[in-house]
């Protein structure tokens, strides 16, 4: 259910994603959850469909589609599986995007087309264990080495970061005392190849299992100066101009989430009899699910409007930021209902709305918690009564 006009051309698309999604993804999802397995052949077919490069111009050989288009596909996998819906948001949100806007040449020709062609995955590392929420204080340190930069730290947290052939990571060139903090950190275009780079620990999570989620240590790692992104110091920025992006993508996978709680909740309403009746005849079942529309329609409706906005070229930070946070809850609470009309069987793994429950909870945590999503909100009302 959208109140957003859909052209041709996003029918098509979220058409495409959903019959993928039901071929590819729905009969598998539940296995991977229980056993915690990333599929690789995933990334070539998803790259087949041109879902690797959906917001890459054709020049570079991507789909050249626009945002909302890309949030539309997003949603329809996240429905049948958050896991593969994250590996998705990343690729295309994040790495893919601080290529195309911040990269020379020959790097789009050597990084930036492969991804959109789906032959190389995308992963971005920012945070550290100390490091979160105030992404400034990251420690992660490069020291210029004649033509080289050797990097030294552990980037955790990092999404798809053990199957990526493509990471980008923040970290500081310049630790010198007056440019401690957001300042002094650069943006690094970093492959698994480089001397010191490794794969270490794999989290092993509540929810989105399916998804690899670790850490990558740098020691020593020497890196040629050409793997530098963009110009020298501004990192920070472009990691929080891309999160404003990668935020939407986000929105889109909780969206996802939350409809497939809510289909789920329609679907065994209908079938499950208590009383004589059938569940849904009771209007504590009937207010569940009418609230749980509502709210999903009202998070989409913002969220379509924010893509609309950034298309448009606007600034759209805190709608951005206000989507992710209207999503995420959205999908949180509506998985807690789904397992409230579920009862003993929303608690069992016999059933969806268990890992729908657990999926929907990282929402509210990556790519900056539901609390610092209100900090950038409040920024922005301040920012425009000064
Ligand atoms: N766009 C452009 N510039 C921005 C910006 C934005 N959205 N946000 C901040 N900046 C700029 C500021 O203007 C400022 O620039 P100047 O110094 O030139 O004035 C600079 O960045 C520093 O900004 P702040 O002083 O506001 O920085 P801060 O240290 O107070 O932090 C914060 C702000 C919003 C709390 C930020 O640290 C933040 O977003 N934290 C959350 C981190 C996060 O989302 N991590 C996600 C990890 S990635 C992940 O989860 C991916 C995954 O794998 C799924």
């Amino acid at each position: 259910m959208t109140l957003t006009h859909l052209s041709e051309e996003q029918r098509e698309i979220v058409s495409l994603a959903r019959n993928f999604a039901r071929d590819e993804v729905t009969p598998f999802a539940a296995q991977w959850d229980r056993d915690s397995h990333f599929e690789p052949s995933l990334v070539k077919k998803l790259g087949d469909l041109g879902f690797l490069g959906l917001m890459i111009p054709e020049e570079f050989d991507g789909m050249g589609l626009d945002t909302l288009t890309y949030l539309l596909a997003l949603e329809e996998i996240a429905r049948a599986d958050a896991s593969v819906a994250v590996m998705l948001s990343v690729h295309n949100s994040l790495p893919t995007q601080m290529l195309l806007r911040w990269g020379n040449e020959a790097q789009k020709e050597r990084f930036l087309k492969p991804m959109a062609r789906g032959e190389l995955l995308g992963a971005f590392a920012l945070s550290e264990a100390e490091s979160g929420s105030d992404a400034s204080s990251l420690r992660c340190q490069a020291v210029r080495d004649g033509d080289d930069w050797i990097i030294s730290g552990t980037k955790t947290w990092v999404t798809s970061g053990s199957h990526a052939g493509v990471i980008i990571a923040m970290v500081r060139t310049d630790a010198s005392d007056a440019r401690r903090g957001s300042k002094g950190i650069s943006a690094f275009i970093i492959t698994p190849d480089l001397p010191g780079f490794s794969v270490s620990k794999k989290e092993d999570k509540m929810g989105l299992r399916a998804s690899p989620t670790v850490q990558l240590v740098f020691d020593h790692c020497r890196v040629p100066a050409d793997r530098l992104l963009g110009d020298e110091g501004q990192g920070f920025i472009y990691a929080m101009q891309s999160l404003d992006n990668g935020r939407l993508g986000i929105a889109a996978q909780a969206l996802g989430i939350a409809q497939a709680a809510l289909d789920a909740s329609l679907a065994y309403a209908a079938e499950r009899r208590q009383f004589g009746t059938a569940i849904r005849d009771f209007q504590a079942i009937q207010f569940k699910l009418a609230d749980m529309a509502s709210r999903i329609t009202a998070s989409r409706a913002l969220l379509h409007a924010t893509a609309a906005a950034k298309d448009r070229g606007e600034p759209t930070t805190a709608f951005g930021a206000m989507s992710k946070l209207m999503a995420s809850e959205t999908a949180m609470w509506a998985a807690t209902e789904a397992v409230q009309i579920f009862g003993g069987y929303g608690y069992v793994k016999d059933y969806p709305v268990e890992k729908l429950f657990r999926d929907a909870k990282i929402t509210e945590i990556y790519e900056g918690t539901s609390e610092i999503q209100r900090v950038v909100i409040a920024r922005q009302l301040y920012a425009q009564q000064d």
